[in-house]
């Protein structure tokens, strides 16, 4: 029975194995290097090899990192004949799309950026290629000038841009749809609030007191529409979603906007509030506890827009609606919350960009305002360490509770991890 079941196995990994070479579609042979071969874009290129591609490739792009060794398939060997007798436009296409554990970079560098890499890969060719290379690639360029312009606009027009590479922002669902090949995984983490004096020190950072968490599995089922599962510490809230695109903003801005709805209902887990027999809801009917009273819903529709290659913007409209609100004399919080929240994004560097979000709304008392400065990002991870005034984080729960207050609760600290696979 055991050596069937190791057969089996092999076989998966002989035909895996099997599967393996990457080729680019025909059409990538088209597009045309819009850069020249020249020191500033090489120089640009190496600047974002060194950042982004070495722990893979290695610093010389062999891919000779001793880690890497053993993976199926291994980082390529861009110095090698195999990938240097590939059109610029298959190395570009491939940097754009990725492959398995080699990310898609079109979402976090700008075309001229990825064009750049491909011109450092070119430098990285044994000597003779590279006279080759270059007098080939010179000739090719020449007969394609004539044809150049229009053949761009033929590859640009329909192209989409992505105003945000991440599902979410700093609790902000963007129009993003992670690659339906994968699935991403998304922590977001509130620490306590601290204010910015000694009890930063004797709290550390608020690492030290109660904290919020959500962990969510985000599933793509197409390009257009991806599933979500979370799991919210604070109300032990298991919460489900969708989202669907309904519009791609284009290159050419025919459409000058991403649309997409977002769905989410969420049951509490926790016990049952106590209550006493006299007890009444608003309207003065007896109070009795049943399962409805558990549900909240979360209906958005998110228009998004890139307006340049570093600024990124969104707007959202939004309706939560939860069953059951806690009630105090105080804080009169209402069922229904509709809000309006706002989203920039600016990408300050290869792997940095900071972020806001503020989400005005209807609730008293409540007015959710984030920042977040996104460490290192790269094609299928990000990274950000993020200040807010509330540490709630499924929106049933931001809006139906009062955001901090500076002066009397301090803000928290606190950092979202998300990973595609
Ligand atoms: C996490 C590791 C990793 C990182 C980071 C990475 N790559 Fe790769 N790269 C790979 C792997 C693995 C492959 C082989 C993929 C395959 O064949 O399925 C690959 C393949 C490639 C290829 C295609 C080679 C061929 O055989 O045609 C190019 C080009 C490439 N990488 C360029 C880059 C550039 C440029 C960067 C940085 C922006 C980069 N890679 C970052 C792992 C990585």
């Amino acid at each position: 029975m055991t050596k069937y079941l190791f057969a089996i196995i092999f076989l998966c990994f002989y035909t895996l194995g099997e599967a393996q070479t990457w080729k680019a579609p025909a059409e990538a042979n088209q597009l045309i290097n819009p850069l020249k071969k020249d020191k500033e874009s090489i120089t640009k290129g190496e600047k974002i090899f060194q950042s982004l591609c070495t722990a893979c490739h290695g610093k010389t792009g062999r891919g000779d990192v001793p880690s890497m060794q053993n993976l199926h398939p291994k980082p390529a060997d861009l110095t090698s004949e195999q990938v240097q007798n590939q059109s610029d436009g298959a190395l570009f296409w491939k940097i754009s799309e990725g492959r398995g554990l080699m990310a898609s970079y079109k979402n976090m560098l700008s075309e001229e950026e990825r064009w750049a890499l491909v011109n450092f890969i070119r430098t990285l060719a044994k000597p003779e290629e590279t006279i080759e290379k270059t007098e080939e690639d010179l000739a090719q360029n020449i007969n394609n000038n004539a044809v150049s312009s229009t053949k761009k606009e033929l590859i640009t027009s329909g192209q989409t841009v992505e105003a945000f590479p991440f599902t979410v922002l700093i609790n902000a669902k963007t129009t993003h749809i992670m690659n339906p090949k994968g699935f991403g995984l998304n922590i977001q983490h509130r620490f306590g609030a601290t204010k910015f004096d000694e009890g930063l020190i004797t709290n550390f950072l608020g690492l030290d007191l109660a904290a919020n968490m959500r962990f969510a599995f985000e599933i793509p089922y197409n390009e257009r529409l991806m599933f979500e599962i979370g799991r919210t510490r604070y109300g032990k809230f298991y919460d489900a979603g969708f989202k669907y695109l309904i519009l791609k903003q284009t290159a050419d801005d025919k459409i000058p906007v991403s649309v997409a709805v977002y769905e989410n209902i969420a049951v509490t887990t926790e016990k049952k509030p106590q209550y006493s027999d006299q007890a009444t809801f608003e309207n003065g009917t007896p109070f009795e506890y049943k399962f409805h009273h558990r549900l909240s819903y979360d209906n958005q529709l998110i228009i998004a827009r890139k307006f340049s290659e570093r600024l990124s913007g969104q707007i959202t409209f939004q309706l939560v609606w939860r069953n059951l609100m806690p009630y105090s004399e105080k804080n009169r919080l209402k069922n229904t919350v509709i809000a309006v929240p706002l989203a920039l994004r600016y990408r300050m560097g290869i792997m940095q960009a900071v972020s806001v979000e503020i989400m005005p709304n209807n609730q008293p008392k409540n007015f959710p305002v984030s920042f977040a400065y996104e460490v290192a990002s790269s094609g299928n991870h990000v990274f950000q360490i993020t200040i807010t005034n509330s540490a709630r984080l499924l929106s049933q729960n931001l809006y139906t509770v009062p955001t901090a207050d500076y002066s009397r609760d301090g803000l928290m600290l606190g950092f979202n991890l998300i990973r595609y696979f």
